[in-house]
């Protein structure tokens, strides 16, 4: 593939409210990266339909979406930030995809068994072929890599494995994706049930940090947090909620694990939980303050989102073009 730039994508459902866990799992490692590559960063609100949506309130929090990847310091005049329903082509390449993945591959995804556990009522077809246009999303801008965090990759296999499809019928048509995981916080625990990914959707709102949460809502759930009874500080699988706050505090200080085993040595775990409340707050707040003052700017977010889809339009207009043309749809325009 010739391109002048590597090209790195990757984007979140704006369903919800967003967790620490998807700030230190994704968000902050796209600003860590934006430097490098050609950047697309899509808020993803086809994918969130799948889930029933009330319209006004999934309006406001796909425009909240945008202001909190703004927020956390990516610059959408040098990288393209967009709404994925914006850009048709996302569904069209996904019918067209969809049409080269098998039904086998799809079924063994392990968030479709999770999430059609979850909303048994409205286990429909989009939930089913989520991961194609997902697949789609990523094979539209010829991207090169996809930072996300742990639970992605299965979707990130599946990608590879239908451009590979793709690419050996038609010639070198996509670009071969790969993914990125940081390396500390690619997987934030519950702060209640450390054996179960940090969600949104958990019923239980301590096991969560919410990005807007206020700095004394996220010292409590810090304080709540659960750890264990061996009052041992150490850095491993057998202490897997301690092990959650030290991911959680090496991911906001920047600091090692090594680091902060020294630094708590001889402490309880009360000290930990204020030390790590604390390094949340000192990462969160100014975040919190930045949404604060997008959202008192319509016309700004209103301004990005439009320039935006065009130029996310003109990318993913050339692969959808070249897909067409290559498996013989005829061109009109
Ligand atoms: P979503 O919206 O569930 O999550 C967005 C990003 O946050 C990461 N993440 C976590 N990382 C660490 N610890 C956690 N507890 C945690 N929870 C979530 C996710 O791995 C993800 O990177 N299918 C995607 C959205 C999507 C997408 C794409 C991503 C649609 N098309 C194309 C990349 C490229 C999703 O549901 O992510």
């Amino acid at each position: 593939m010739n391109k002048d730039h590597k090209v790195l994508y990757s984007g979140m459902q704006a369903t919800g409210n967003l967790t620490l866990g998807n700030y230190l799992g994704a968000l902050k490692n796209w600003v860590n990266l934006a430097d490098e590559y050609e950047c697309f960063y899509g808020v993803m609100d086809l994918h969130s339909l799948t889930v029933r949506q009330n319209p006004a309130e999934f309006r406001k929090r796909a425009r909240q979406l945008m202001m909190l990847y703004i927020a956390a310091g990516i610059d959408p005049e040098r990288n393209c930030l967009y709404l994925q329903s914006s850009v048709p082509c996302h569904a069209e390449l996904g019918w067209i995809l969809d049409c080269f993945t098998y039904m086998g591959e799809l079924q063994r995804m392990t968030q479709f068994k999770d999430k059609s556990a979850k909303h048994a009522d409205n286990v429909n077809a989009g939930l089913f072929t989520y991961p194609v246009l997902m697949a789609a999303d990523i094979l539209l801008y010829q991207t090169d890599v996809v930072p996300v965090g742990v639970d992605q990759l299965q979707h990130l296999e599946i990608t590879r494995d239908i451009a590979q499809r793709f690419n050996s019928i038609y010639g070198d048509v996509f670009t071969m994706p790969e993914p990125y995981i940081g390396k500390i916080g690619a997987k934030i625990m519950s702060l209640q049930d450390p054996a179960k990914k940090m969600s949104k959707s958990d019923d239980n709102p301590n096991a969560s940090i919410f990005l807007m949460d206020d700095p004394d809502t996220i010292r409590r759930k810090c304080k709540r947090a659960i750890t264990d009874s061996e009052a041992t500080i150490a850095y491993r699988d057998e202490q897997p909620g301690l092990k959650n706050l030290f991911d959680i505090y090496c991911a906001c200080t920047g600091k090692t694990p090594d680091d902060v085993v020294k630094e708590f040595a001889g402490c309880g775990y009360g000290q930990v939980k204020e030390a790590v409340g604390e390094a949340v707050v000192g990462v969160l707040k100014p975040l919190q303050d930045r949404v604060k003052e997008l959202e008192s700017d319509k016309g700004y977010i209103d301004n990005v989102i439009k320039t935006n889809a065009e130029r996310a339009y003109y990318c993913a207009n050339k692969t959808l073009r070249k897909v067409k043309k290559k498996i013989g749809l005829t061109e009109v325009r």
